[in-house]
């Protein structure tokens, strides 16, 4: 989908990177600028900043950076146009799109035109259900009985599939869509002789990602057909993988955030009664088990999971693993079981939302008193024997969890609620820790082998080459990292840091064409007048540039002076004396440049036999050799300083 110039313009301008960030991060004040958890990984300790002048954030735990749109891509896992709209659509900018012909729907990527078909079959479904003579007396009176709500079947966009082999097909073709794409997005199937629509006489249930797109359909059957299964998904697509997403979260993910809980159920079903009983901070894994990338996902938002479990679910103990999932990755975990033969979709709508609610919050019990019962069988097997097991099972559970403080207080509840000694169980958990530890450092040993073992630079080449190639590479970044970090700043009374940079290294040829390119924008932006920033280097158009910029943002940028103090954050160095460090900086890459010139022109000398070429050679080897000491010189005089 192409976006005019102009509505791209708008967005840019007035997309507020605080407000945009805001929405997913609780943000303080720290000097200058904001700070606050990373949404990026599970951290403790606020390493993630957004500097509201420059524009840009920076996660100092993942290392990834960039502006408001960037933030949206990488959280959202978006593409740039998406993320576009997001941005639009949050400050109610009308997108200005170019008419689309048919050739242009087939031109464009493939994820794109994936979604694009996805909406357009959602859109289909949903019109199917309202306004379609079978769709209204079979699949919408379905829901009604089931107690779904006119709103509550507007709000998770549920649809119906006709009763016919290629009733989708056929409104898909008609505005120009072609089946390749219809079977890449799992629309319909194809097989020798017959290609025919997948879902048929189902009610639908769009599966959105967190951008609220649709990406993937579950469809029930209205029939009591034995033969065929009672839901039927779509498969696994370019933008479908079900590990990992989770089924509400685009509708649960404001309330998530907000109640600081996500509840977690098994099914569609669940979900939207949920909803209807006013309970919208609910997701479903929606048939496989728990992964850590949906884990993730919800981890986003919050850190804390309630597990929801039918009240005859067999598998409970199964569901153990999902459990320790969780505790793995730093999130808290509770459960609440239902009465018997009641399932959350049930339950909630046998009684009133507030009825409803109460019960949850009452009957949530975390994550050992669970295990506990379940294991224990509700507290009826208590012979020594069943203890023991009991108790190991909890603690290696306990021993999950990253962080030792919660660690411990978990240990202390384990042991009132076991009735055991703290310190037995403090010796068992320690035994286990030793362990994981051992595997760790063993499992980390093996993996530096393996990068030591991975060529770098990639082609085979000589040890001394190799050896000053990266040198060199490392200077070349060195001088970028200054320019980037305290451009602005003056060198001297006329000059600022970035026009030193820049004057100094007009005639250098560098190694790394990204960093030529960065030093060549930066001379542009002064000759116009403009102050160098990071800011300037950072932005969608070019995510290499960005990245690397961003790899080299000092922490400096994002807080100010007295906070630092006040903090006692360290971060004097070579901000101490900026004109001495870029000096030595842009001496040093000389240096190495004028170190790799005298190679080449060593070696040119033995290669060459022509008496008067190897004359004129061992002139400018000679000159070379003589701005070699003197940069040195030059450089020792700076270092004794
Ligand atoms: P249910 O069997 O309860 O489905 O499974 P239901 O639609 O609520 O049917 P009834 O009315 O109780 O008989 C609960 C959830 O499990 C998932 C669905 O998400 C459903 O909402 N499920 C169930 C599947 O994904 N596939 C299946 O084959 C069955
Ligand atoms: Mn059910």
């Amino acid at each position: 989908m192409a976006i005019s110039n102009e509505t791209i313009n708008e967005i840019k301008t007035r997309a507020d990177i605080l407000e945009v960030v805001g929405d997913f991060v609780d943000l303080k004040k720290a000097g200058s600028s904001y700070r606050g958890l990373s949404p990026f990984t599970n951290e403790k300790t606020p390493s993630f900043y957004v500097s509201p002048s420059k524009e840009i954030y920076k996660c100092f735990s993942s290392g990834k950076g960039g502006d408001a749109i960037s933030f949206i891509m990488e959280l959202e896992g978006i593409n740039y146009i998406e993320a576009l709209k997001y941005l639009a659509n949050k400050y109610g900018i009308e997108v200005e799109e170019e008419e689309q012909t048919d050739e242009q729907i087939q031109a464009q990527n493939e994820r794109e035109s994936l979604f694009i078909i996805l909406n357009f079959a959602k859109d289909y479904f949903v019109e199917t259900l309202w306004e379609h003579e079978e769709g209204k007396s079979i699949g919408l009176s379905y829901f009604k009985e089931r107690g779904f709500s006119e709103e509550t079947i507007r709000k998770f966009d549920l649809g119906y599939s006709l009763d016919t082999w290629d009733g989708f097909m056929k409104a898909a073709e008609k505005k120009g869509f072609k089946r390749e794409i219809m079977e890449k997005a799992g629309l319909i199937l194809a097989s020798e002789n017959k290609t025919y629509d997948r879902f048929r006489g189902r009610v639908m249930f769009p599966i959105h990602n967190v951008a609220g797109k649709a990406i993937a359909f579950g469809a029930r059957i209205l029939t009591n057909n034995k033969k065929q299964p009672k839901y039927i998904n779509s498969p696994e697509t370019e933008v479908y993988h079900k590990s990992n997403i989770v089924y509400g979260i685009h509708q649960a993910k404001k309330e998530i955030r907000n109640a600081d809980l996500c509840y977690l159920v098994e099914g569609y079903t669940d979900v939207i009664s949920m909803h209807q009983s006013g309970v919208e901070n609910v997701v479903s894994s929606s048939g496989t088990s728990l992964t850590k990338e949906q884990i993730q996902l919800i981890g986003r938002y919050t850190k804390n999971i309630t597990v929801l479990y039918d009240g005859d679910n067999a598998g409970i103990k199964a569901s153990f693993r999902g459990i320790d999932l969780i505790l793995e990755h730093d999130l808290d975990v509770k459960a609440v079981v239902f009465p018997e033969g009641e399932d959350p979709d049930s339950f909630s709508r046998s009684m009133s939302s507030e009825a409803f609610t109460d019960y949850l919050k009452e009957n949530a019990k975390d994550f050992i008193t669970f295990k506990t019962n379940v294991l224990t069988d509700g507290g009826k097997k208590v012979d020594p024997a069943s203890k023991v097991q009991v108790i190991r099972d909890v603690i290696a559970s306990i021993a999950l969890i990253p962080d030792g403080i919660k660690r411990s207080v978990y240990i202390q509840s384990c042991a009132h609620q076991l009735d055991i000694e703290e310190q037995v169980l403090l010796s068992e958990l320690n035994k286990l820790l030793i362990t994981k530890q051992q595997k760790e450092s063993q499992q980390r040993f093996r993996e530096n082998e393996q990068v030591e073992a991975a060529n770098y630079p990639p082609e085979p080449v000589q040890e001394e080459v190799k050896e000053t190639q990266y040198a060199s590479f490392y200077v070349e970044r060195e001088t970028l990292r200054m320019l980037v970090n305290y451009g602005a700043e003056a060198f001297d009374e006329e000059t600022t840091i970035a026009q030193f940079i820049v004057d100094e290294t007009g005639d250098i040829s560098f190694q790394d064409p990204m960093i030529g390119k960065a030093i060549g924008m930066a001379g542009s932006m002064l000759e116009a007048g403009q102050k160098i920033g990071p800011d300037q280097f950072i932005g969608p158009q070019d995510p290499n540039m960005s990245q690397l910029v961003i790899d080299m943002l000092e922490l400096k940028h994002f807080i100010s002076d007295g906070w630092k103090d006040k903090h006692k954050i360290d971060t004097v160095h070579e901000s101490e004396d900026l004109p001495e460090a870029t000096f030595k900086v842009v001496l040093r890459l000389k240096r190495k440049k004028l170190e790799e010139l005298l190679i080449k022109t060593e070696e040119d000398l033995k290669s060459n036999k022509n008496p008067l070429e190897q004359d004129e050679l061992m002139k400018i080897y000679i000159h070379y050799k003589r701005l070699f000491d003197e940069v040195g010189k030059q450089l020792g005089i700076v270092v004794a300083k």
